[in-house]
């Protein structure tokens, strides 16, 4: 069972309850319309336009060149798709860490230019100060602890997280900080559990085991569309890569023997 009844959009409060309903969530990342429509026709709670549009769509090595311009612009082609599904925004690198000034007049520009539902930004204590001053500016925040990838130079790569102290603390703190649901990444999935059965938010699990209350995947990496790299957590759901590649070769080869355009594509 979904988080609402099909067609009405879902609402934050929505989301949030559906972990004291039983409900789990199933969320998605999407950085342009015909994903964003495919996603939301397909189900999908919560639609995340996330930073990894750098390594996925851009073919960076990492999200930090990532830049709210960028951000909007895709938020601006998802929500053309999004009918039903939660739609969240991340807020990219060097556009919150600041100041929470800073963290609010990133995510307003997200929330009034580009229309997103809520924001998502990384970290747990140390981010406590900017999840508050968004929440009392009335835009609702996801936070992400765990492996975050923004700090991929200072976690010394893409690594598991283990220090079980450190991350209670920062799930806690993004609960406690008014977050209406947290991303726990790449932790073992005993930890997830612990994470998630220590706050009433939702823990959404990318690589954080079964437990979680909701699980979240790179749109790329689930459909077999990311070649340079594919994480332990990510199940592939359909080879669209090799189907993509097939096709664009059978279209090279009747290009080149003359048999395309055939009668039914051609005008009289
Ligand atoms: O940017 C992203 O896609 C994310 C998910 C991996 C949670 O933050």
């Amino acid at each position: 069972m979904s988080a609402v009844t099909p067609s009405k959009q879902i609402t934050v409060p929505e989301f949030r309850s559906a972990k004291a309903r039983g409900t789990k969530l199933a969320v998605v990342t999407a950085y342009d319309y015909v994903s964003s429509r495919l996603c939301d026709e397909a189900g999908v709670d919560c639609i995340l336009v996330g930073d990894s549009v750098g390594m996925v769509v851009q073919g960076h090595p990492t999200s930090l060149p990532v830049t709210l311009d960028e951000m909007i612009y895709h938020t601006k082609c998802v929500m053309r798709g999004a009918r039903r599904a939660l739609v969240v925004v991340d807020l990219p690198f060097m556009t919150y860490q600041v100041s929470p000034r800073q963290a609010v007049r990133s995510a307003g520009r997200l929330m009034k230019e580009a229309g997103a539902h809520a924001v998502k930004l990384e970290g747990g204590v140390r981010m406590r100060p900017a999840i508050r001053a968004c929440i009392e500016a009335g835009i609702p925040v996801m936070g992400h602890v765990g492996m975050t990838p923004q700090s991929v130079h200072q976690m010394g790569g893409f690594k598991v997280q283990r220090d079980a102290d450190q991350l209670l603390a920062d799930t806690a703190a993004v609960e406690e900080a008014g977050g209406f649901a947290v991303v726990v990444e790449s932790v073992p999935a005993d930890l997830g559990a612990k994470l998630t059965a220590a706050v009433t938010i939702p823990t959404i699990g990318i690589g954080a085991g079964p437990n979680c209350d909701g699980q979240v995947l790179v749109f790329h990496d689930m459909l077999g569309l990311y070649p340079d790299f594919k994480p332990k957590f990510a199940k592939r759901y359909a080879d669209l890569g090799t189907a993509v590649k097939t096709a664009v070769e059978s279209y090279c080869r009747e290009v080149r023997d003359g048999s395309f355009p055939a009668t039914e594509h051609t005008f009289r």
